[in-house]
């Protein structure tokens, strides 16, 4: 969505108070944010509402929460909200209630806006509570941009003026070019570890791209479906038929060579797949497939990937998902990456500089490859419009 009149700087924010929704769903291990990536994307928008408007509303879902209307500890805001004030070298207040959010002048955050009920079913009683807190509605969850829920996409039909945030417009942006008009040859690469979430994006990518390489446990479940012996590997038994349909598809690339183990503690071995023994299991691609690889990402001229080759959260197994990182930065290709997986591994690995373009979302990348839009967005479009 590019165009100008959905977009924040069509609307003078001067003396408004502003109701942001932001995507602030990130790993935490205690009080701990694993990874700030969608705090910092959020930055540029948060800054230009601080500097134009009256007051800045910030509300955020975190994890999945029963909606109690009680605050539970394990999902409370409270870590991101001090993590923003820190990022931001302002004070941001955490609220619990839609009075105060409406209340209070400067920024404030709203604790986890799935405590609510109504959020999930996108009940137009919550709907309208949000839009009620402000004069101005900003949508910049691009990662919950397919969610109909209350607070992505209710509130837009209750408030005044409705606009998407600065990420939402560059994640468009970058994503409009690898789907309406990539430069071919495309390469699609495709990991991560259940072939059940990706099933309808696997087929919308296969209709897409030049080739596509597979590679994370999801390989496993179509090298099973192709006869292959993985041994021990985590593969999805209820999916082996449709990958049987998937692997016909002369597009797809799957990794010859694997890297096994025969348990936790034991020695790694590369391996081509017609070695693998009953007790091996596998946890990543081997080099020889990454080198077997890298002569269709040095010819693509667009290459989108989701979703890791293997195991990345522990060190050995994540050879493979940078290695394919590694020749991709060699490579001439615009190349993208999205979700939520494949965020952290990259940013875990210190690999952001690897790629052009890095989304900040997970099921809402994929959906968006799959529709070519999200529901968040086209109803602004469409109050913008008088639709
Ligand atoms: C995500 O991390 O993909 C988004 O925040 C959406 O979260 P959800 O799948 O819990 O709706």
């Amino acid at each position: 969505m590019s165009q100008i009149e959905n977009s924040i700087s069509s609307i003078d924010l001067t003396d408004k108070s502003v109701l942001l929704r932001v995507d602030f769903n990130v790993p935490l291990k205690g009080s701990e944010l694993l990874d700030d990536e969608r705090l910092i994307r959020a930055l540029p928008t948060i800054n230009f509402i601080a500097e134009n408007a009256k007051s800045l509303k910030i509300i955020s879902h975190l994890g999945r929460p029963e909606e109690t209307g009680l605050v539970q500890d394990k999902f409370s805001l409270k870590p991101v909200a001090k993590k923003l004030a820190e990022l931001l070298g302002k004070e941001v207040n955490l609220v619990n209630s839609l009075k105060e959010l409406k209340s209070l002048k400067n920024i404030s955050m709203l604790e986890n806006i799935r405590f609510y009920k109504g959020e999930k079913q996108n009940e137009d009683k919550l709907s309208k509570a949000l839009a009620e807190t402000a004069d101005v509605f900003v949508m910049d969850a691009f990662g919950t941009a397919h969610r109909k829920q209350a607070s992505t996409f209710g509130v837009t039909k209750f408030v005044k003026e409705a606009c998407v945030g600065l990420l939402v417009e560059e994640e468009l942006k970058a994503l409009e070019k690898i789907i309406d008009s990539p430069e071919k040859p495309l390469l699609g690469i495709i990991g991560g570890s259940k072939i059940s979430t990706k099933m309808k994006v696997l087929e919308s990518l296969t209709r897409h791209v030049d080739h596509l390489i597979i590679g994370g446990a999801l390989a496993n479940t179509c090298l099973k479906a192709l006869g292959k012996n993985i041994g021990k590997s985590l593969y999805e038994e209820d999916f082996i038929e449709l990958a049987k349909t998937i692997i016909k598809n002369k597009k797809i690339l799957l990794p010859s060579y694997v890297v096994v183990t025969k348990g936790r503690d034991a020695n790694l071995e590369e391996k081509h797949i017609d070695d693998v023994e009953d007790d091996d299991i596998i946890f990543d691609i081997g080099q020889s497939s990454i080198e077997d690889f890298s002569q269709y990402i040095n010819s693509a001229k667009t290459i989108i990937w989701n979703g890791p080759m293997g195991y990345f959260e522990e060190e050995r197994f994540a050879k493979g998902t940078a290695g394919i990182a590694l020749k991709i930065s060699e490579s001439t290709g615009y190349s993208i990456i999205g979700g939520g997986e494949t965020l952290a591994s990259f940013s875990n690995l210190n690999m952001m500089d690897c790629v052009d373009y890095a989304s900040t979302a997970g099921g809402a990348f994929l959906e968006y490859i799959e529709l070519g839009t999200l529901p968040c967005i086209e109803v602004i479009k469409n109050k913008n419009m008088g639709t």
